[in-house]
């Protein structure tokens, strides 16, 4: 694992000024681009969104908070063109991250690369090789990873509080309106449709997927979307890499029929070795678990925790709380923007392993990549319909048919490469 600045090439000076370019200036990247602006030392001086309208909004709000306005583009292969800009933020949808990030490296800058790290496992894989060619830093956007908060339980974890962990449960509950039923149509004047797609294989622009629909449609769904959060703090918890099994249960589209093509529900449980972990997501029905909508639950042999983006409370095996750790201003935990100062923790956890004045990042690629995979496999045992038996030295699926949806098919002419 290369997360100590050591290994990195080129490090920033601790006064140097770190020029950013935005791929991808919607929801997630609008706050990005505060999140940087706001950082000291830093200027964003290039945004880039294939919707013509989202860089003018992103500069607005640039401009409305005293940042000066950045310059604007639609293709990420001109945007990168400037050799005055040191780093990338990958904020575009999801089948953009490796390839996006690895024009990134290419092109000689550092990435935070939003989550989940990849839309196919094979991606992951060849980002965290692109990682180690360039040398650059990779943070990936889990940024739970950056509360201290959760740091500390862990720590507590490592010696030995709980005992044993024998179990971690995760979830998710939100309440998502229906996507109704879309048609095909030409492409909207404010969109160029065929960078939007980019290394995705071609298809006709229907009116339901852009903006943030296109979490619903085959790929990478809530699991991608919101478990790799949960999934990367159980997996964290216990330390370990890759599952043995993987099983998924009940999952599938219940609550409206529209054009959503994967589930709104699903359970997913892991074997690790001895410890299981589960993760129960629910996209259209908010029932709060523990009165929160998602969180990690962690047993132990000596005692449970806790844990959300906000704190953690620690319990004996009756149930009394031990200690409890609250933060003064909480940060969004189902908002789909995910803004709020946890973000703010993790960029700037970035920005000082650059400027070599922090030696841990946080959650460099291979982390970021290994708990994506979580992800990906409970997508593919629901899209095979079996139970995944894994190599755990990388946890590839054995099963045949599994193992076909480990790459995907690129539109000719895009496919990233080392
Ligand atoms: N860490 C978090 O808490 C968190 C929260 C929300 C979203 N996210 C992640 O951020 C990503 C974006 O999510 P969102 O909710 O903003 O989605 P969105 O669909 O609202 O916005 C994505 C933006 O990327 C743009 N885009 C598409 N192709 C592009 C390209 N080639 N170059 C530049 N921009 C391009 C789109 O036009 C759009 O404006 C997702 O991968 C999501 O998983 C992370």
């Amino acid at each position: 694992m290369s997360s100590s600045a050591a290994s990195y090439a080129r490090i920033l000076g601790a006064n140097d000024r770190i020029n950013v370019v935005v791929m991808g200036v919607g929801g997630r990247g609008s706050v990005l681009t505060q999140d940087f602006a706001n950082a000291s030392g830093v200027v964003v001086t290039d945004l880039c969104d294939p919707d013509y309208r989202r860089c003018d909004e992103a500069n607005a709000a640039l401009a409305e908070n005293g940042f000066a306005k950045a310059r604007v583009h639609s293709d990420i292969r001109k945007a990168l063109e400037s050799s005055d800009t040191d780093l990338m933020v990958v904020a575009a949808p999801d089948h953009w991250h490796t390839p996006g990030a690895i024009l990134g490296l290419q092109a000689g800058k550092h990435v935070y690369v939003e989550k989940p790290v990849s839309h196919n496992p094979a991606e992951g894989e060849l980002l965290v090789k692109a990682q180690e060619h360039h040398g650059k830093v990779v943070q990936v956007g889990n940024q739970q990873r950056s509360a201290p908060e959760s740091i500390e339980l862990i720590d507590k974890i490592r010696q030995g509080e709980l005992g044993d962990i024998y179990k971690v449960y995760t979830w998710y509950a939100n309440r998502r309106d229906t996507i109704g039923n879309g048609k095909v149509v030409p492409a909207p004047d404010w969109l160029d449709w065929e960078l939007w797609q980019g290394p995705a294989p071609r298809s006709d622009y229907q009116d339901n997927v852009v903006h943030y629909n296109w979490h619903w449609f085959w790929g990478t769904g809530e699991t991608c979307n919101n478990a790799m959060h949960e999934l990367d703090i159980a997996r964290w918890a216990i330390g370990a890499d890759y599952p043995d099994k993987v099983e998924v249960r009940g999952a599938r589209r219940f609550h409206t029929d529209d054009d959503w093509e994967m589930y709104d529900t699903i359970e997913a449980t892991y074997s690790f070795a001895d410890v299981t972990v589960i993760w129960e997501g629910h996209s259209c029905n908010r029932v709060n678990k523990h009165g929160r909508g998602r969180g990690t639950l962690i047993y132990g042999t000596k005692g449970w925790a806790i844990v959300d983006r906000n704190g953690y409370e620690i319990y004996d095996l009756r149930g009394k709380l031990q200690h409890e750790v609250k933060v003064e201003v909480a940060s969004a935990t189902t908002d789909t923007r995910g803004g709020g100062p946890l973000n703010i923790l993790h960029v700037n956890n970035f920005l000082g392993v650059i400027r070599g004045t922090i030696t841990d990042l946080h959650s460099p690629v291979d982390v970021g990549h290994k708990s994506t995979l979580m992800c990906h496999l409970a997508n593919i045992a629901y899209r095979t319909g079996e139970t995944l038996e894994c190599d755990p030295s990388n946890g590839r699926p054995v099963n045949e048919a599994a193992d076909k949806l480990w790459s995907r098919e690129y539109e000719p002419g895009w496919e990233p490469t080392v």
